[in-house]
């Protein structure tokens, strides 16, 4: 039995949101809110988005796994096994609608962050949500949904008593994220970074700047504007915050940034948060920032960066950082963005830093970085495994094979690659780092498995098309197999 604490919206409240007419015999409300039936939880909203498939065809698979209701458009067909139908015109439009009713119901004492960037969106909203979440009831998105309908319906889900809420936004497009802002309308909106991302579908990175920007548009007056000093593009991200009426620029730094720079209001806004310093420990980092102290459970310059930005939102928004940050230290990197594990590989354990997840010139260079924290006596060798950057344009080949620097910088001893790009940085190191090239990431398997030893450090990364995450199954799998064996 449902109780009337668990709704997140009561039929009549749904259906006035959503304006959509009602098409059956209501309960009392939904516990939840889903647009794909293989995660959809009994007692949920049903939404039949028109997407790479059409929702209304899963209508009765939505009913038979329980779904309290569907929303759909004025012209489906009821179906005999058919619940509560709430019809509407447009049903992502409806959603739309039931996520800026949410929007409006939370309490004006609640926090609402929104965080974009071309890196770090998902590590820095889950560690938010680690920190808010010692605060008072929190809601944030869930995995990357971060587009036209994964930020409404987060918004649908949130419950009415939300405290804090964090918001994940992303673009591919100049024009995306304006009107997902508005909608989330935070009190605080956070750029983590900006880099050379989807440069073919913008051309230059001063173009992907000002797209990340207009997260600033949906600032509520006196909110807060958060993004990376270090950043190429801090003038013209911090120009964009401050054509804002009322909006408080805070900048955050990953380093220390030295006082002069500090006492210069018209660069560092209302102040800016910064690195004292960091030390990492065994695959964590103890860190120092802003006056306060520490332990994050993840490594790499990059974490810590995203740490400091969080430090910064919890400012903003006058949280007791005392309370909130301990929870970092529990912090794991998210699966396939920088988690650890250890293998029984090679004769003996490796450690296994999985990055598959997703690769652009930033977060390879970044994961590249974290690989100078390993330590040499229990780790003797630096194993990196690259897969294609996607999604380049024009740059790709440069921006591949200038990573050269960045494997010599981290001191990597050898590596494997996989795609055409990486066959030209493949091509530029020295025979003795050279471990393998293949066409495809599942080619690698073989001579990867072969090369592996006692105590190597591997760390596995490629943009999600490029398939190296196949390579971090098949060393589990193979790692599985030697204990059971
Ligand atoms: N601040 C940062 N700067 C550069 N790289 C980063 C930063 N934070 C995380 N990364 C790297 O980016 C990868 C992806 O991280 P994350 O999933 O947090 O990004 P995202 O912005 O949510 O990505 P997506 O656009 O795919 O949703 C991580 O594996 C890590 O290597
Ligand atoms: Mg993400």
């Amino acid at each position: 039995m449902t109780r009337m604490a668990d709704l997140i919206w009561t039929f009549d409240a749904l259906a006035e949101a959503a304006g959509a007419t009602v098409d059956g015999t209501p309960g009392a409300g939904v516990t939840g809110v889903s647009i794909d039936t293989r995660t959809l939880a009994p007692g949920d909203l049903f939404v039949a988005l028109q997407d790479v498939r059409d929702g209304h065809d899963f209508v009765e698979a939505a009913f038979d796994k329980g779904a309290v209701a569907a929303l759909v458009r004025t012209d489906y067909a009821r179906k005999p096994g058919d619940g509560v139908l709430l019809r509407a015109g447009d049903p992502l439009a409806a959603l739309e609608a039931i996520g800026r009713a949410a929007r409006a119901r939370l309490s004006p004492d609640a926090r609402v962050i929104a965080v974009t960037g071309s890196a770090g969106k998902t590590t820095t909203k889950e560690m938010l949500r680690a920190c808010c979440a010692r605060l008072g009831p929190t809601h944030a998105s869930e995995k990357s949904y971060n587009n036209h309908w994964g930020v409404p319906l987060t918004l649908a889900k949130m419950p009415a008593g939300t405290r804090f809420a964090i918001f994940e936004i992303g673009m591919n497009h100049a024009g995306e994220i304006t009107p997902l802002t508005k909608m989330v309308a935070p009190h605080v909106a956070v750029v983590t970074t900006v880099v050379s991302a989807h440069l073919e579908h913008f051309g230059t990175e001063e173009a992907i700047a000002d797209a990340k920007a207009e997260i600033f548009l949906g600032l509520k007056p006196g909110g807060a504007a958060i993004m990376d000093f270090d950043n190429r593009h801090y003038a013209r991200l911090s120009a964009a915050a401050r054509a804002q009426d009322g909006v408080k620029v805070t900048p955050f730094s990953g380093r220390p940034v030295g006082d002069d720079q500090v006492m210069n209001p018209a660069r560092t806004g209302h102040g800016i948060v910064q690195l004292r310093h960091a030390h990492e420990v065994d695959g964590q980092s103890l860190v120092t920032a802003h006056g306060q102290s520490y332990v994050l459970g993840a490594a790499g310059a990059h974490m810590v960066a995203n740490s400091v930005a969080v430090v910064a939102v919890l400012k903003a928004i006058g949280a007791d950082l005392g309370r909130a940050l301990p929870a970092l230290a529990e912090f794991g990197a998210p699966e396939g963005r920088g988690s650890r594990s250890r293998l029984a590989i090679g004769g003996g354990e490796i450690l296994l830093i999985n990055e598959s997840y997703n690769a652009n010139p930033a977060s390879m260079r970044a994961a590249l970085d974290a690989m100078r924290g390993i330590d040499r006596t229990a780790h003797p060798r630096r194993i990196a495994v690259l897969g294609e950057m996607l999604e380049l344009g024009a740059e790709a080949a440069r921006l591949h094979t200038g990573l050269n620097d960045a494997i010599d910088a981290a001191g990597i001893d050898l590596v494997f690659a996989t795609g055409p790009n990486m066959k030209r940085l493949f091509d530029l190191l020295p025979e003795g780092k050279q471990g393998g090239w293949s066409e495809t990431a599942a080619g690698l398997e073989e001579v990867l498995a072969g090369a592996l030893r006692q105590g190597d450090a591997v760390m596995i990364k490629g943009s999600n098309g490029s398939r190296t995450w196949q390579l971090v199954a098949a060393l589990k799998k193979r790692a599985a197999e030697a204990t059971t064996a």
